[in-house]
């Protein structure tokens, strides 16, 4: 079984390639990624070395690119990780989010056409359905709920989904897709929630919580998103979606509250910042449809996933410490300088 990762030496594509070497040991995989800012090597170091790996520097968007790399590696299977994922850079600039997440969708499902493949599984987002009202806990997404984004990022995702069900229907090709909810765990860039905080809080910086903190996200961790994965992969019904998530809905002011507690933090630390352009409420998965037909259940509990998490980033300093520490800096400053 030879597999294409895509966006492999991002956050979850990483722990994906991690999971499926230690779970496949006769599966070779090829991670395909063009290194964005969001990329890092340093993350793939353990399994450089490892012969059953390799690493190739391409945009997913580059049709030329890609469809050498078919011709000579002739891929069993796709799983689509790379994308551009910050909503916060979405807001900012919307044009590399249509170019990575829905042109080089299009360029990958091409090139599976054209050499033909086993399987193209799309990792996709709950954030395709938009936002819950906070008022209504009785509602969650469900594979039925329709599609209704609120950023330039939900929206690339969601045109992707949408390609990737017109190329199943015309061309028969087997797809399969997830949504899966917020993940969290070792290798998140530190733009986002978590590690942001966890950083800030250890260089007692002040923790920018948007709005007033009220928004409600479902937290999966990162490591039985991949195992949902690798059995859709092994037994998902092409032409399906399937959603992912734990049922593990919080607001984003407790988890910042349990991070301070977490790591001997004053709560004085929290400020409140100007809120998100079109915020999304709230994000809750229904996961019964892939427990059902696939038997899938998260086995990491919330106590102990941001545990392990807040450990890793305690003890892996030199890893988010060469981001922060970079051009992260701007961002920084372009993002929160006067919020
Ligand atoms: P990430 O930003 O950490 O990593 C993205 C990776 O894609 C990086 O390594 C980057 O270099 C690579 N990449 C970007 N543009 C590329 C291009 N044009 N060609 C090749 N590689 C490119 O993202 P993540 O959090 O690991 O998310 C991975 C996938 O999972 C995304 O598709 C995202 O939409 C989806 N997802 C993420 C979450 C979450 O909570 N993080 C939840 C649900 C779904
Ligand atoms: P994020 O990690 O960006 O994921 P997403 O927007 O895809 O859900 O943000 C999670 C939540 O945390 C979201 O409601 C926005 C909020 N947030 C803050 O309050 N402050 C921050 O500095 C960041 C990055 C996010």
């Amino acid at each position: 079984m030879k597999m294409i990762v895509t966006g492999g030496a991002g956050f979850i594509g990483s722990n994906f390639i991690f999971h499926m070497l230690d779970k496949h040991p006769s599966y070779e995989l090829i991670c395909v990624d063009k290194l964005t800012y969001a990329g890092n090597l340093e993350t793939l170091a353990p399994v450089m070395d490892d012969p059953r790996f390799k690493f190739s520097k391409t945009d997913i968007a580059d049709r030329k690119a890609i469809y050498a790399l078919f011709e000579e590696e002739k891929p069993d299977v796709v799983v689509n990780f790379a994308a551009e994922s910050h909503v916060d850079r979405s807001i900012e600039n919307p044009s590399v989010f249509l170019e990575t997440n829905v042109m080089g969708t299009q360029v990958l499902l091409d090139a599976c056409r054209i050499f033909g493949i086993q399987r193209y599984h799309q990792v996709s987002t709950d954030e395709v359905y938009g936002d819950l009202p906070l008022d209504r806990p009785d509602l969650f997404f469900t594979e039925q709920t329709p599609i209704h984004t609120s950023s330039p990022y939900s929206a690339s995702k969601a045109s992707a989904d949408l390609l990737c069900n017109a190329y199943h229907r015309t061309y028969g090709m087997p797809i399969t897709i997830s949504r899966c909810s917020n993940n969290y765990g070792p290798y998140q860039f530190p733009e986002k929630l978590i590690p942001l905080m966890i950083a800030n809080a250890l260089a007692d910086k002040n923790l920018p919580v948007y709005g007033q903190g009220l928004n409600v996200r479902d937290w999966l961790y990162v490591e039985d998103h991949c195992s949902a994965i690798d059995l859709i992969l092994e037994k998902g019904k092409e032409g399906l979606v399937y959603n992912i998530g734990g049922h593990n809905e919080m607001r984003n002011i407790d988890i910042v509250r349990l991070i301070c507690d977490a790591l001997h933090k004053p709560e004085s630390l929290i400020t409140y910042v100007t809120d998100r352009k079109g915020h999304d409420m709230r994000y809750a998965i229904d996961p019964s449809f892939i427990h059902s037909e696939l038997g899938w259940l998260p086995e990491t509990k919330f106590a102990d996933g941001i545990k392990k998490t807040i450990q890793w980033y305690l003890d892996n300093t030199t890893w988010w410490g060469n981001i922060v520490n970079g051009e992260y800096q701007d961002y920084y400053e372009r993002m929160y300088g006067n919020r």
